[in-house]
């Protein structure tokens, strides 16, 4: 995969030299979004140019008027890899840095593929998007953006006990240029930036059993132990921070451990999960061009728009939750689904269903498709557990075959996956995954 992603460097060179403007594209979320910044940061520090577009899904329309395109080189990030077959229309040359499953669809010489799963690497667990467009960019890296390229791996969940596989030799070069320090401390959310009862309420990774997504539970807990909530966690004395920690560890003894932090960002952003996050909230919030922004460093008020964007985001977060929490699910024999046709619901649909299962709030052990009626279409999110995984859940398949048979669209990762069918077919779709997962669970 590295000789793959050296090889994608050298044409990125050859174009840059040739003063080519390059056609960027990149994913809406956290992953997408950092691995165009590690594109974009490195073809500016080149001195070259590119123009850039975020979008949700890649389709094939939109492919075919890439086609009729003039520029001479195409770099698709986060996406492209299952459109191979469309994407060898398109007349220039290109470069895919892709995470996700690729087609079996053979590969022009004029396309440059740096996919994992080509090279026996796992792309839903050990490299993201940013990640492998950090290791194509690697070859012309002035200023280490090893941080950036690991808020993308944080926004796909592929931290967990720490980075294995590319992340990890990412992390090990990130620490050796400075672009990322990691230290012992608590794991909860926007520590620099929000009162401590909100950093606490927002940590959803881990999760803490009474506060996480509870704003009125973190401030009892706090007050119960004497702190003062409306400070941030940043201004607590030592002694406070001490008697924090052991309540908090008596809680969930995996909230103390490895902070991962870039010292070179602004003090909101230095942790990079907290970079993962606001970026999320960018992409979800479709504010593609204040998430680039971030990932540029610009010195505007970008950060400050952003960050209250996160709140509003967050509180949505928090609102859905409690949704879940007062409705439950609708639950079949081996699944359970949500369906919404609210607005702001639909737009924290796929965080809010990772979070339920990993709180509890909804019953772990069955595979979660939380259902967004689009017009005439439904959209779905599917979620599960590592240990569904090994008891053999894969939503990515069974999203994709049963999407295929009622006319719609589908795939993804074995733990998340996502689907678009029309919504006359809704309730056979969720009978055929419910048999799909029974046949996965007995195998
Ligand atoms: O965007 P896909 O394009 O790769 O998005 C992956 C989604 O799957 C993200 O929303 C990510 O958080 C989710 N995911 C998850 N748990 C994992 C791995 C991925 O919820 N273990
Ligand atoms: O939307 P997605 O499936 O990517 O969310 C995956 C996970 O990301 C959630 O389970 C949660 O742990 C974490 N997350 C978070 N704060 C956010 C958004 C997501 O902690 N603002
Ligand atoms: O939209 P959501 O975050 O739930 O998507 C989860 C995963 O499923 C992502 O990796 C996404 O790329 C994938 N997906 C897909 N085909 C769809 C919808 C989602 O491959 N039609």
């Amino acid at each position: 995969m590295l000789n793959k992603a050296d090889e994608a460097c050298e044409i990125l060179k050859k174009h840059l030299k040739q003063g080519n403007i390059v056609r960027l594209i990149s994913h809406n979320d956290a992953d997408g979004l950092s691995a165009a910044g590690v594109v974009a940061n490195t073809i500016t520090q080149e001195g070259g140019q590119y123009h850039l577009t975020i979008i949700p899904r890649l389709k094939e329309s939109f492919i075919q008027k890439l086609a009729r395109d003039k520029y001479q080189l195409f770099f698709f990030c986060d996406m492209g890899s299952a459109y191979v077959e469309a994407i060898s229309r398109i007349k220039g040359e290109v470069i895919i840095a892709d995470h996700h499953q690729p087609s079996d669809f053979e590969v022009p010489e004029k396309i440059t593929h740096v996919n994992p799963h080509l090279f026996g690497v796992d792309g839903s667990k050990e490299v993201s998007a940013s990640g492998v467009a950090y290791l194509c960019m690697r070859g012309m890296e002035k200023q280490s953006l090893a941080g950036l390229a690991l808020a993308g791996a944080f926004g796909d969940m592929q931290y967990y006990d720490g980075f294995i596989g590319p992340n990890k030799l990412i992390l090990e070069e990130g620490l050796e240029a400075g672009s990322v320090e990691i230290h012992q401390d608590l794991k909860i959310a926007s520590k620099a930036e929000e009162p401590i009862y909100k950093s606490l309420a927002y940590t959803f990774q881990p999760i803490l059993p009474g506060i996480t997504g509870d704003v009125e539970g973190s401030m009892a807990f706090l007050e119960k132990m004497g702190l003062s909530y409306g400070i941030k966690f940043a201004d607590l004395g030592n002694e406070e921070r001490d008697i924090l920690k052991e309540e908090l560890v008596r809680l969930n003894p995996e909230i103390f451990g490895d902070v991962y932090s870039n010292p070179h960002e602004r003090p909101s952003l230095k942790n990079i999960e907290d970079l993962s996050r606001v970026l999320d909230a960018c992409g979800k919030n479709k504010k593609y061009g204040l998430g680039m922004g971030i990932c540029l460093g610009e010195k505007s008020d970008a950060l400050e728009v952003a960050l209250d964007l996160q709140r509003k985001y967050r509180e949505n977060l928090v609102k859905g939750l409690d949704w879940i929490k007062r409705e439950g699910s609708m639950v079949l024999e081996n699944i359970q689904y949500l369906y919404t046709e609210d607005k702001l619901r639909k737009s924290v649909l796929g965080t809010i269903s990772s979070i339920a299962l990993s709180m509890e709030t909804l019953d772990p052990e069955k595979p979660l498709l939380a259902l967004a009626r689009m017009d005439n279409m439904v959209k779905i999110s599917g979620r599960t557990t590592r240990e569904m995984i090994s008891r053999g859940v894969d939503l990515g398949k069974s999203l994709d075959d049963a999407s295929k048979s009622f006319g719609g669209t589908g795939g993804g990762h074995d733990i998340a996956a996502g689907a678009m069918i029309p919504y006359k077919e809704m309730d056979n779709f969720l009978s055929l995954v419910d048999e799909i997962t029974s046949y996965q669970l007995e195998e």
